[in-house]
């Protein structure tokens, strides 16, 4: 089943089974996404959103075509579909070895012991204030006039689109230790580019690593190419004659409906906005601050994330 849910003052959601998106999605196309068997080469880029998944996305799509970005959209889009948009069918058909975008928790990811999930997660801080962004930059959250107060609320009691944050980042945290999940940290990944792009490839491939040792100069390509000053040329480029022009008719279903979806609800926003650590400190008050804070502590303070998140001052 799916509802149009309006938070009072906030956004336009729609709950899908229960399961709460952005509209845009197809119900149809979002069940079938759950019941996807994945193929043992896959690789998921898994992340809540606005942690990051397009900059990974790009990273693991570099690393696969020897350091040098997607010629157009339709490309990059085909070569890393986004699950829950495309549906299991269009991912099946995907060029291998897929590189598959998700937002969700691992409780409804579909899951092979054999396919590789890399998860991103970014502190809630620079989180909640992208996707307040975000939120009012997609025309279908009919947010334009939103304010970070009102947003903020949504966050901190997990209304928003793809289930609460730190239910999302607990559930992959509990498996960061299986042989096939990759847990990393956005800030850390910022921090030390070269270090954590060679791990994610020694992660995914042993040919990826191979290649690594043999041409000293790849490594260099895909971290440039992946900076996002470099991604906010190229990147930003594609998505938007992409989304400015019709589609290939001989586009993959879930590409069309992707299409289709930012033809309905066009954005004002780029998946490639700041990309810094530290954005919240310009948005938040103190007082949102020290409740996040709380709410940190408590969801979030038996783990080592936040000895990370201390580490790059975030608390
Ligand atoms: P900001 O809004 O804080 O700038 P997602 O792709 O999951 O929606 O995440 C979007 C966030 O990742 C945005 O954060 C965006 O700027 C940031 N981002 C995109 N490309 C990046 C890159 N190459 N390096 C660092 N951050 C990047």
């Amino acid at each position: 089943m799916a509802v149009e849910v309006r938070i009072p003052n906030g956004p336009l959601y729609i709950d899908m089974d229960g399961f709460r998106l952005g509209r845009g999605f197809e119900l149809e196309t979002f069940r079938s996404s759950l019941t996807y068997r994945p193929q043992d080469d896959d690789k998921f880029v898994v992340t809540f959103p606005k942690c990051g998944t397009t900059w990974v996305q790009h990273i693991v799509y570099l690393l696969y075509h020897e350091g040098v970005p997607p010629p157009d959209g339709l490309d990059f889009l085909m070569a890393s579909p986004f699950l829950e948009m495309y549906g299991a069918e269009t991912v099946a058909r995907t060029r291998r070895p897929a590189l598959i975008k998700s937002h969700l928790p691992h409780g409804l990811m579909p899951k092979s012991p054999h396919a590789k999930y890399i998860y991103v997660c970014r502190n809630p801080k620079d989180t909640c204030v992208s996707f307040f962004h975000h939120t009012r930059g997609f025309s279908g959250y009919d947010f334009a006039e939103g304010t970070l107060d009102v947003f903020f609320e949504v966050f901190m009691n997990g209304q928003n689109d793809h289930e609460d944050y730190f239910d999302h980042v607990l559930s992959w945290y509990e498996h960061r230790s299986d042989p096939n999940v990759l847990f990393l940290h956005y800030e850390d990944i910022k921090t030390d580019p070269g270090f954590y792009i060679k791990k994610i490839a020694e992660f995914l491939d042993d040919n990826l690593k191979k290649k690594l040792d043999e041409d000293k100069t790849f490594l260099e390509r895909v971290v440039a190419n992946s900076d996002i000053n470099q991604m906010k040329h190229y990147a930003e480029k594609n998505f938007k004659e992409f989304f400015t022009k019709p589609v290939d008719d001989e586009a993959p279903f879930g590409v069309k409906l992707l299409h289709n979806a930012a033809s309905r609800f066009p954005g004002a926003v780029t998946f490639t906005r700041k990309g810094i650590v530290g954005d919240w400190k310009t948005h938040l008050t103190a007082e949102m601050n020290a409740r996040l804070e709380e709410k940190i502590m408590k969801k979030l303070g038996h783990t080592d994330i936040v000895d990370v998140w201390k580490k790059y001052g975030i608390l």
